[in-house]
C-alpha cells in the first residue's frame, strides 16, 4: 500500500517542533499586548472578491497564487493574508463606531500556492497586527519599535529595518506613469516577466530580483520626487520618531511591497541573513489608508504588519521549551496501577504535570520513558509500596532516590517541582 502524503508544501508541525512555536508565539502576544493590541480570529475562507478588491488584480497573489473555488455559486478563497479578512471585519461589525483607535493583532495558516522552498510554503502561519483610526505617523514608529523588540526577545540576529513612503494615491498614479515614460525605451532590456508588468503593474519592476532589470533601473525616478508636501511631513516625522525611539533603520527608495493596497509607510524587516538567505523579509506591513472604505466603511487610516513564523523560527536563536511534564509514575505490577492513577489525579490537581504509565512494564524501561519526557521526579508504586503506605520519589537529574509517605507526597513532589530551578539549560520559559 502506498502512503498517503501530505500536501505539497503545507507541513506537519510535530510535537517536537511544538515548544518553539508556543515559545515564538507567547513572545508576540506578549509584545503585542504590551503595545495594546488585542486578538482577533477570523475565517479561514473568505470571498473572493475580498482580496481581488484589496490586494489588487495584477498582484501575484491574485493573479497566480490564491486557492479558489466555487461553492454552490459562491466564489470562495482560503485566505492568502490576514489583513483583508480584519478590513472586512472592521467594516462589517461597525468597530469604528465603537472606538476611536482599534488595535487587533492575530496569529494563523494563510495560504498561497508558491513554489515551496526554504523559508516558502503553501500553508505558512502570521503573526501580524493591524491598527485602525491613527493616521501615524507615531503609531507607525511605534509597531516598528515593537517589532525590533520582539525580534531582540525571541533572538533574531543581525535585524535591519527597510522604510519608504509610497505617498498617496495621486503620488503614485504620477509616479507610476513617470516609471513607465522612463522604462518604455528600455523595454528592450527587461526580463519577460518584467515587460508584461510595464503594462500592468510597473511599481512591480521595482523590486524585480533580475540584475538587467535592476541595471534599467538605474537613474529612474523615485517615488519621492512625486510625494506631496503632507506625505513628506509624514515620512519625515516617522524616520525623526523612529530617531527618537533609538531604533535603526534605513530608507529604501525603491520598495514596494507585492499588495497592491499601501499607501505612504511601507516598511521590511529582515534578519538572519545567512540563514535564511539574503532575499527572504522576516516582516512586511504598511499603511492601506483606503482599504476601509474601498471596502464599503467610512474614511479610515490604517497600518499593520505581518511576520512569517515559520522564518522567525529559522531566523530566531531561542531553543524548545523543554519538559513534557514535571512528574512522571511508574507502577510496578497490575495492583499498582489503580493506585498510580489515583497519585497521578492527586498531583495534577495539585498543578503538578504528570504522565503515569498505566502500561506497567520493567522499571527501566519506565525509567527510560520518564526521562525521554523530561520529567524530574519519577514516582514508583510497587506492591510493596502500596502496603507500607509509601511511594519512592526518584530524584532524576540528582540520581538520589527516598521513600515518602502517601499521605505527604503529593506536597513533597509540588514543593520541588517549584523549587527546581526553571532550568536555562532546557530552555522554559
Ligand atoms: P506579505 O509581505 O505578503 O504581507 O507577507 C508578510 C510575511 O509573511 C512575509 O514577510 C513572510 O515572512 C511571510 N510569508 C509570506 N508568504 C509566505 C510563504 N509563502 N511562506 C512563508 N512565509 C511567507 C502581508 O501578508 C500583509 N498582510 C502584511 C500587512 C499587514 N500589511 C499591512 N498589514
Amino acid at each position: 500500500m502506498t502512503i498517503l502524503r501530505g500536501v505539497k508544501g503545507m507541513n506537519d508541525i510535530l510535537p517536537d517542533e511544538i515548544g518553539r512555536w508556543h515559545r515564538v508565539e507567547k513572545a508576540f502576544a506578549r509584545a503585542a499586548s504590551l503595545h495594546g493590541f488585542r486578538e482577533v480570529r477570523t475565517p479561514y475562507l473568505e470571498p473572493t472578491p475580498l482580496f481581488v478588491r484589496t490586494i489588487g488584480e495584477a498582484t501575484d497573489v491574485v493573479e497566480k497564487e490564491m486557492y479558489s473555488f466555487s461553492h454552490h455559486d459562491e466564489p470562495l478563497t482560503l485566505r492568502p493574508e490576514g489583513t483583508a479578512g480584519a478590513a472586512r471585519a472592521f467594516v462589517e461589525h461597525a468597530i469604528h463606531g465603537k472606538e476611536q483607535v482599534s488595535r487587533w493583532y492575530y496569529v494563523g495558516p494563510m495560504f498561497r500556492a508558491e513554489r515551496p522552498q526554504r523559508g516558502r510554503y503553501r500553508q505558512f502561519y502570521q503573526a501580524g497586527a493591524e491598527i485602525f483610526g491613527d493616521a501615524g505617523p507615531g503609531c507607525d514608529a511605534e509597531m516598528i519599535e515593537m517589532l525590533v523588540t520582539f525580534l531582540a526577545a525571541i533572538g533574531v540576529p543581525g535585524v535591519e529595518v527597510l522604510v519608504n513612503s509610497l505617498g498617496g494615491a495621486d503620488a503614485r498614479a504620477k509616479y507610476k506613469a513617470a516609471l513607465v515614460t522612463y522604462l518604455e525605451p528600455k523595454k528592450g532590456e527587461l526580463s519577460a516577466e518584467s515587460q508584461r508588468r510595464l503594462g500592468t503593474n510597473p511599481l512591480r519592476i521595482l523590486d524585480s530580483k533580475s540584475p538587467t532589470d535592476q541595471a534599467a533601473l538605474d537613474g529612474a525616478p523615485t517615488i519621492h520626487e512625486f510625494l506631496d508636501d503632507a506625505d513628506r511631513a509624514h515620512f519625515a516625522a516617522l524616520q525623526r520618531h523612529l530617531t527618537a525611539l533609538g531604533t535603526p533603520f534605513v530608507v529604501a527608495p525603491k520598495l514596494v511591497r507585492g499588495l497592491d493596497y499601501y499607501t505612504r509607510t511601507l516598511f521590511e524587516i529582515k534578519g538572519a541573513k545567512e540563514k535564511l538567505g539574503a532575499g527572504d523579509t522576516l516582516v512586511g506591513g504598511g499603511r492601506y489608508d483606503g482599504m476601509v472604505e474601498e471596502l464599503g466603511g467610512p474614511s479610515v487610516p490604517a497600518i499593520g504588519f505581518a511576520a512569517g513564523l515559520e522564518r522567525l523560527l529559522i531566523a530566531s536563536e531561542l531553543t524548545s521549551e523543554g519538559a513534557v511534564v514535571d512528574a512522571f509514575v511508574a507502577p510496578l505490577g497490575d495492583a499498582a496501577i489503580d493506585h498510580a492513577l489515583v497519585l497521578g489525579r492527586d498531583l495534577r490537581a495539585a498543578g503538578v504535570s504528570c504522565e503515569v504509565d498505566a502500561r506497567g512494564g520493567s522499571l527501566k524501561s519506565q525509567l527510560r520513558r520518564a526521562n525521554s519526557v523530561g520529567a524530574r521526579v519519577a514516582l514508583v508504586v510497587g506492591d510493596r509500596e502500596v502496603a507500607e503506605g509509601v511511594v519512592q520519589v526518584k530524584d532524576l537529574a540528582g540520581h538520589t532516590q527516598e521513600s515518602v509517605a502517601r499521605a505527604t507526597v503529593v506536597s513533597v513532589v509540588t514543593e520541588r517541582v517549584r523549587s527546581a530551578v526553571p532550568a536555562a539549560s532546557d530552555g522554559r520559559s
